[in-house]
Formats: structure tokens, sequence, C-alpha cells
């Protein structure tokens, strides 16, 4: 069995090299390279990350690791390769990856566990990942933890994005404590892993719908496990990666990242978005809900912070709010 994984280990490592070496070294890269360099992915990133680039072809990487003797259900058991029926009823095996960069995923000692591939320009899926295999578990790790881990318990942070090139840009730019849970939303376990390495989490995902939406979930998560979590914020629309080639290193990391909002003020500032404040019998609903959002923080210095925050913002008494605040206070008992 320990047999079995140290195999496993073995192709997803040669698998990383075979796709890296394809990518730097070869004419079936020449695509990505163009397509990485169009994106200000430099050199030297390339190398940090090991990106790679597995070609449009159903067989390549399979006859490559055949010829190096692995079989095909090892290759299976690793999602380096899928099997389709045949009209023989025997299986025919094929590459997995095709046409795409290849971001190798790492476990929390730097083994490569997996992979995800981005399609060379346009294309469906955008974005493959591995299968759950017996060494990939989706929403178990963190994409560049092991890199990032150092700097995350230095400055005591870790910075969160939704995708691989949001991680890796935000690396060229500076920001060197980034992880990522990859498109799905964040898990209690990935928190616990964050909580484990710093006890500030900032999230910075895509400034769109779905972005914002797993914010407020992940915001959740991280709480329970006692994180102290900031949002940071970009303009609608922008993803971190986006921010930084349209904007600068510099203004990411003082504009984006520096200037992450504290959890509450986040959530005020997101409520805010769902009334028009310019309507009083709206404005006065928010000043309830805002309320109520201030009452469930857990320090009462916290508490009177934005309750303060609030009647300046609104001109309201302060007295009326902390009538208001009490008496949602005492109903939540
Ligand atoms: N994702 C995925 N499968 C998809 C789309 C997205 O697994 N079909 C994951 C990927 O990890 C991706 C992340 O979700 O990095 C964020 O998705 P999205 O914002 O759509 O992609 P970007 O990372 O912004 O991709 P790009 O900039 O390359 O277009
Ligand atoms: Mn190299
Ligand atoms: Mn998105
Ligand atoms: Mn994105
Ligand atoms: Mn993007």
């Amino acid at each position: 069995e320990e047999d079995r994984r140290q195999r496993l280990r073995q192709v997803l490592d040669l698998a990383a090299r075979l796709y890296h070496h394809l990518l730097t070294r070869t004419e079936y890269g020449k695509a990505a390279r163009d397509y990485l360099q169009k994106r200000g992915i430099e050199h030297r990133t390339i190398e940090e990350f090991q990106l790679g680039y597995a070609p449009d072809s159903y067989h390549f990487l399979l006859r490559f690791m055949k010829r190096r003797g692995y079989d095909e259900r090892l290759l299976m058991e690793a999602g380096l390769v899928a099997e389709r029926e045949h009209s023989t009823g025997r299986p025919s095996y094929f590459d997995r990856f095709r046409r795409r960069v290849m971001f190798p995923i790492h476990d929390s000692q730097g083994r490569v566990i997996g992979f995800g591939g981005r399609m060379l320009g346009e294309g469906h899926p955008k974005y493959l990942n591995s299968p759950e295999t017996d060494l990939f578990h989706k929403g178990k790790f963190l994409f560049n933890l092991h890199r990032a881990r150092k700097v995350i318990r230095r400055e005591n942070q870790a910075v969160l994005f939704e995708g691989y090139m949001d991680v890796i840009s935000a690396w060229q730019a500076g920001i060197c404590g980034g992880v990522a849970s990859l498109g799905t939303s964040l898990t209690d376990s990935q928190a616990r892993v964050i909580r484990r390495n710093a006890e500030t989490a900032v999230i910075c995902y895509d400034s769109d719908t779905a972005g914002n939406a797993a914010a407020e979930r992940g915001l959740d998560v991280l709480k329970k496990r006692d994180c102290i979590v900031k949002v940071a914020r970009m303009p609608d629309g922008m993803d971190p990666d986006d921010y930084i080639r349209e904007r600068g290193s510099d203004s990411f990391r003082s504009d984006v990242i520096a200037q992450a909002l504290p959890f509450a003020a986040f959530k005020l500032e997101s409520l805010k978005k769902e009334f028009d404040l310019k309507d009083e019998e709206q404005r006065m609903r928010y000043l309830t809900r805002a309320v109520e959002v201030i009452a469930d923080l857990p320090l009462a210095i916290e508490r009177d912070h934005y309750l303060r925050r609030l009647a300046e913002e609104f001109h309201i008494s302060l007295d009326a709010l902390k009538q208001e605040h009490r008496g949602i206070a005492s109903k939540k008992k």
C-alpha cells in the first residue's frame, strides 16, 4: 500500500517535470509560452511555480509514461489519464489534460498531488482539475501553501484568492503569502489550516457576484475558527490578476491589500448596497439591519465603535442607536 502511494507520487512528480519541460524547452510549448507572456507572467515565475504545458494530444503523456514502466491503472489512479469504454469492451485510456497550461498542486510538504490545467485561449471547461484521488482531496489542501507558509507565519497573515492566476500574479507583485481554495468555497478544514499558521486572513476574491457571495461564506467559515478576517475590494468586475495587470503591483499592495476592510466594515458596506439610502424609509430599514449586524459582533468595544460611526454617518443620536441595539441584543438572548 505504501509502495503504491510511493509510485503515485513518483508518477505525479514525473508528470510535472514532463509538462514543465514541454512548456519551457520544446516547440510544443511555444503557443503556451506566448500566452503566458501576453498575460504578464515572467520567466522567473514559470520556474518558481513549475508551470507546464500539456500538448494537444490524447496519448502524449500516456505513451511517455508507459515507456517508463508506469501502467494505465496507476496513471488512472493518479488522475493523469481518463478511460473510455470501447466497443470491444476493453477500456481505452487517454490523457486527461490536453492543450492546457498546467499548474502543479502540492501538498503542504511540497509534493505534487494533482494539477489544474487552463485551456489555452478559449474553450470549455476553462479550468480542469485533477479528480479526487488517494492523494488529492479538494477541500483539504490550499494551492501554494507549501511556498507561502513561511511568509504567512512571519506576517501572521494569509491572503486568500480564488484562482491560480491570482496567487501567481500576486506573488509577482510581492504578495507572497497568498493561497487559493480553487473555485470551491472555503471549507472548515482549509480555515483550520489557515488559522494554524496565522491570525489574520485577508479575503481577496473576484469582484463579481460569485466572488462576493463566496467572500461572505468564507468570512463565516473563518470567523468560526477564530480568525481575524479582512476583505479586500477592487473595482466591479475585476479579479486580483486583472487589477495587477491594469493598475500595477504597487497599487495592488497599497490600495487593495493594505486597505482591506475589517469584517464588520465590509458587512455594513455590502448591506448598504441593498438599500436606496436617499429614500428615508429605506434608510431607516438599513439602519435597523446595520444595528443587527453590529449586535452580532463579539467585542463590546467593536460594537461601540461601529454604533458611533453609524450615528455620525447618518446624523442621528447615539442614544437612539444604542436603544435600538439593546432591543435587538435582548431579543437574541
Ligand atoms: N475554476 C475551476 N473550473 C472552472 C472555472 C474556475 O476549477 N471551470 C476555478 C479555478 O481554480 C480558477 C478559479 O476557479 O482559477 C477562479 O475562476 P475564474 O475567476 O473564472 O478564473 P480565473 O482564475 O480568473 O481565470 P483566468 O484569469 O485564467 O481567466
Ligand atoms: Mn525549469
Ligand atoms: Mn470569477
Ligand atoms: Mn477570476
Ligand atoms: Mn482572472
